[in-house]
């Protein structure tokens, strides 16, 4: 059988999966938003301190500066002004380029005619730079480990100057939308938890109110199964599920109706059968008492007897299996009952010539009917007898086996072949001359309404073990 899996579990996973993509989703969505529009923002500013500095710098100051000028006063009033700007915009550096990426001018200590090895990776932005627009580069990652964007502007080129900007203004500015930007994931991670919590403390409340009468209904079905078609079963909805309860109920009163029926037939037979073969049996009695004396007739009046015996057996047993009622369950001693077994059986197996013995050393208890469990042991034990020849051995066991109590009847006797062992629990089944085929169909059945289980053993000649496992009351 497949695994079970409850509907409620179902349920839950048809609500909380498409909440959980969809909180997901979102939140990836506004993440991603959140992160464009900081970072253009940042790309923004950036840009435009570059204007600002590419304005604060004329081109023909930083023209005339070669390497080696860098304590010159022209290149000391350059660094000034960028600095200024940088303290006064909080970017981290400011820096001038030309197209070679060779630096003019830095807020910070590298030489004039040093190369700029960083803004190799900003190579197209620097195209438009140079071709007059101002550009910003993406983020990337600095020495320190930390994320920053770079701002591009190209400085004014000298009146009359007819060609393309020789000097751009570089800014790169810490990116610390990143810290913005982790305290929007916080933010958005609490609302995306609670989102989720809410919705799956709805999504339990709905699906245990769906699954409730589900339940209801389920253990409506298991009392029939086992039998109980007593109690009504109403709709509390009016829904497939309510429906369902119709319907179950339906067929609840159907089946106790056919079971009515069927006592009532069965009632009918006990009458019309029994009352008859008593009538048979009085009137053969008196033939005997006629007959006295003739000793053929009366050999055919003891034919007689023993098949209205037969037959009395027969519906005794079959009503007996017929009526049998549900179990009244009460703790019982396994040990003790089959000791009682023992005593029924001792004057059989003396008879019979073989040896009947009980190994039950340990109290074992169990919720069982005693009379009904009575009865499974002791149809065990006649078969048993029954297929055993004089000198054979018949041994009553029970035993403590973890949760269960093991109670077995093993004998010596002929065996039970394998096509045969298949039918021996089918009503009816049968290999004796004189049996009704209904012990161990009841066994079976007593099995069962007690919770337990009822096995065989056997193999042809070698005897066979008969083991009924119940389960273990705590003592
Ligand atoms: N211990 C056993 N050894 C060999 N065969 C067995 C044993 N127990 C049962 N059987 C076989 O199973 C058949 C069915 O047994 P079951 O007790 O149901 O009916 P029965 O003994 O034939 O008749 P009755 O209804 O009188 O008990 C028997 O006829 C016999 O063939
Ligand atoms: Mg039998």
């Amino acid at each position: 059988m497949s695994r079970r899996v409850p509907i409620l579990t179902k349920l839950l996973g048809a609500t909380l999966l498409p909440t959980v993509a969809t909180f997901a989703g979102f939140g990836l969505l506004a993440h991603y938003i959140a992160r464009r529009s900081l970072e253009e923002g940042l790309g923004r500013r950036l840009t435009s301190v570059a204007q600002a500095a590419a304005l604060a710098v004329r081109s023909e100051q930083v023209d005339l500066l070669q390497p080696g000028d860098e304590e010159s006063r022209a290149y000391r009033n350059v660094r000034r002004k960028l600095t200024e700007l940088r303290d006064a915009t909080g970017v981290q550096r400011i820096y001038l380029f030309d197209p070679t990426a060779t630096s003019r001018g830095d807020t910070e200590t590298l030489p004039i005619g040093a190369r700029y090895y960083a803004l190799d990776a900003a190579r197209s932005e620097l195209g438009l730079v140079f071709a007059g627009t101002a550009a910003s580069s993406v983020l990337f990652t600095g020495k320190d480990g930390a994320l920053y964007k770079s701002g591009f502007a190209p400085l004014t080129p000298l009146e009359g100057d007819a060609g393309a900007p020789r000097v751009a203004a570089g800014v790169d500015g810490s990116a610390a939308l990143y810290e913005q930007l982790a305290g929007f994931r916080r933010t958005l991670f609490a609302a995306s938890a609670a989102g989720l919590t809410f919705m799956g403390a709805l999504s339990i409340v709905v699906a245990r109110f769906i699954t409730r009468p589900l339940r209801r209904l389920e253990r409506a079905a298991r009392a029939i199964g086992e039998g109980d078609l007593t109690a009504t079963i109403t709709a509390t909805s009016a829904d497939e599920i309510g429906y369902l309860a119709t319907t179950l109920d339906t067929m609840r009163e159907q089946l106790r109706a056919r079971d009515e029926r069927l006592q009532m037939m069965l009632a009918g037979i006990a009458h019309e059968v029994r009352n008859p073969l008593g009538g048979m049996e009085l009137f053969a009695g008196i033939l005997r008492d006629e007959l006295a004396g003739d000793m053929e007739k009366l050999a055919h009046v003891g034919r007689i007897e023993r098949e209205l015996g037969h037959l009395k057996t027969v519906v005794n047993d079959f009503l007996e299996y017929a009526r049998r009622a549900r179990p009244e369950l009460t703790p019982t001693d396994a040990a003790d009952l089959l000791r009682e077994v023992h005593q029924v059986l001792a004057a059989d197996a003396e008879r019979e010539e073989v040896g009947l013995i009980v190994d039950a050393p340990h109290p074992a208890r169990v919720a069982c009917d005693p009379p009904q469990l009575r009865r499974a042991l002791l149809n065990l034990g006649r078969n048993a007898l029954q297929a055993c020849e004089a000198g054979g051995q018949v041994t009553l066991g029970c035993s403590v086996d973890g949760a269960r109590v093991r109670l077995s009847v093993r004998d010596t006797g002929r065996g039970i072949d394998p096509e045969k062992r298949a039918k021996i629990f089918t009503p009816f089944f049968t290999t004796r001359e004189k049996g009704t085929g209904l012990g161990l169909a009841f066994v079976a059945e007593i099995a069962r309404d007690h919770g337990g289980t009822i096995a065989v053993d056997s193999a042809p000649g070698q005897g066979a073990l008969f083991t009924l496992h119940l389960p273990r009351l705590e003592s």
